[in-house]
């Protein structure tokens, strides 16, 4: 193939070069557009043929329905590897040593205790405050408790930061629950493993030893890692860009977590649940859900189903149905729910409109039957996803600052009115 592309615009030939990533992606470089061609952008709303960066995180073919992190499947990762393992792999690029992780895991637990203050803050949200702005804030109000991992520029004060909020995510995430449900604020402890402390710090209560299961600590350690990173989606895009002006690791993270909030992102996980409930308490009628979902005067969409990019399946998605088999299986319950997300997504293989767009079920599917087996709400599935995505966005964000990105700053094609004369108000 040549190594350049050209571009002709009146009778002026401007030539890119081709940008070859390692599994072949073929990019045009178009830094210098503008400027030779006098003023020329180029428009791509929704960034649906845009690269925003040269990464080395995360692979990912929406066609072959591949995920890697740093070479490795996600298939492998998620039979073999513990969330924090993949953690420290996506954020420093290899697996850790036994000594680095330990070292990795003693350094987080060291940091866990969050300022006493912070609960005043807790208490100040209404009890119905949705858990993805109150953790939104909280992890923005923990700037003002740890200023100095704000100025960040050296790898040190880098890993001091990285820490930091890998330790006191789970503790927020965890409160924001416990607020909900009126349970005290508890911490985890230094004799469990990341995810352990997840578990405890979310359902330990008062009156009785937390003993944890088995075999929801393995289904967590697994949604964890399946949800690890995704490239450059919304909100991890959303992390690069607000790192980019230097504002910071948590302001980023903060950022991020309202991207994710979304319905037509992270949020989706909550979005598919109350469907699903819907559709079971309107009698379970599935096709007459597909029609809505097709018809173009109705706004109703099959919530998890389609993917910007997976546009033969989703490879996590494949994982997390066989795990919310086993869980429902192993824990005993038998889930109406899930006979009902069977059945839709049967129907939606076989449907034209389905199969000719290329609508496959993702992670969202059938993440929220787990979550809700595992007795966490509806209103906290999304909190869970920022949960996992959190060592994605901070391998992200570490990368965006060593690569010493420029500050991102998209352009425009104005289509508003040309210039005009002020009117003054009385003559309006
Ligand atoms: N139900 C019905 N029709 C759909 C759906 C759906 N879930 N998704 C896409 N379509 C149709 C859409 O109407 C359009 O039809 P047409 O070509 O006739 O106009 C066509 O498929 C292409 O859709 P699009 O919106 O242009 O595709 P996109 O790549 O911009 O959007 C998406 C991807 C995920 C936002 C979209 O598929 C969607 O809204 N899905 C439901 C929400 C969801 O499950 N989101 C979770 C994504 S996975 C978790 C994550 O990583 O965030």
């Amino acid at each position: 193939m040549a190594d350049t592309a050209k571009l002709v615009i009146d009778q002026n030939t401007y030539e890119f070069p081709l940008v070859k990533g390692t599994e072949n992606e073929i990019g045009i470089d178009i830094k210098t557009l503008r400027g030779v061609s006098g003023g020329v952008i180029t428009l791509d709303p929704g960034f649906k043929n845009t690269g925003s960066c040269e990464s080395a995180i995360t692979f990912l073919n929406g066609e072959e329905g591949i995920l890697r992190y740093r070479g490795y499947s996600i298939e492998e990762l998620a039979e073999k590897a513990d969330f924090l393992e993949v953690a420290f792999l996506l954020i420093f690029g290899e697996l850790p040593t036994k000594e680095q992780l330990e070292k990795f895991d003693a350094d987080i637990k060291e940091k866990a205790i969050v300022d006493e203050d912070v609960k005043k803050i807790i208490d100040a949200f209404p009890k119905n405050a949705h858990p993805m702005g109150v953790l939104s804030s909280l992890t923005s109000a923990l700037i003002a408790f740890n200023p100095s991992s704000v100025n960040v520029d050296s790898e040190q004060e880098m890993y001091r930061a990285i820490v930091k909020i890998l330790a006191k995510f789970p503790v927020l995430v965890a409160w924001t629950l416990r607020k909900k449900q009126g349970l005290p604020l508890n911490y985890g402890s230094k004799s469990l493993g990341y995810v352990e402390n997840v578990l405890r710090m979310m359902f330990a209560t008062p009156d009785e030893d937390y003993k944890i299961n088995p075999i929801i600590k393995d289904a967590l350690d697994k949604l964890l890692i399946l949800h690890a990173d995704h490239e450059q989606n919304c909100s991890t895009s959303t992390v690069r860009i607000v790192g980019s002006s230097h504002a910071g690791l948590f302001a980023s993270l903060s950022a991020g977590i309202s991207a994710l909030w979304g319905p037509l992102h992270g949020g989706a996980n909550q979005a598919v649940l109350e469907m699903l409930e819907a559709i079971r308490q309107d009698g379970g009628d599935t096709k007459k859900y597909m029609a809505k979902a097709k018809d173009k005067n109705d706004p109703f969409r099959l919530m998890g189903f389609g993917h910007r990019v997976y546009k033969n399946f989703d490879p996590r998605a494949k994982i997390i149905k066989v795990a919310a088999d086993q869980v429902l299986n192993d824990l005993g319950i038998e889930d109406p729910i899930l006979t009902i997300a069977k059945g839709l997504e049967q129907e939606a293989l076989n449907d034209e409109y389905f199969v000719k767009r290329k609508l496959y079920p993702n992670v969202d599917f059938y993440s929220g039957i787990i979550y809700r087996a595992m007795g966490i709400p509806v209103e906290m599935f999304t909190v869970m996803f920022a949960l996992g995505r959190l060592p994605g966005w901070i391998a992200q964000w570490r990368e965006m600052r060593l690569n010493k990105e420029p500050i991102g700053r998209p352009r425009q094609i104005y289509i508003g009115k040309n210039y005009r004369p002020f009117v003054e108000i009385n003559k309006r």
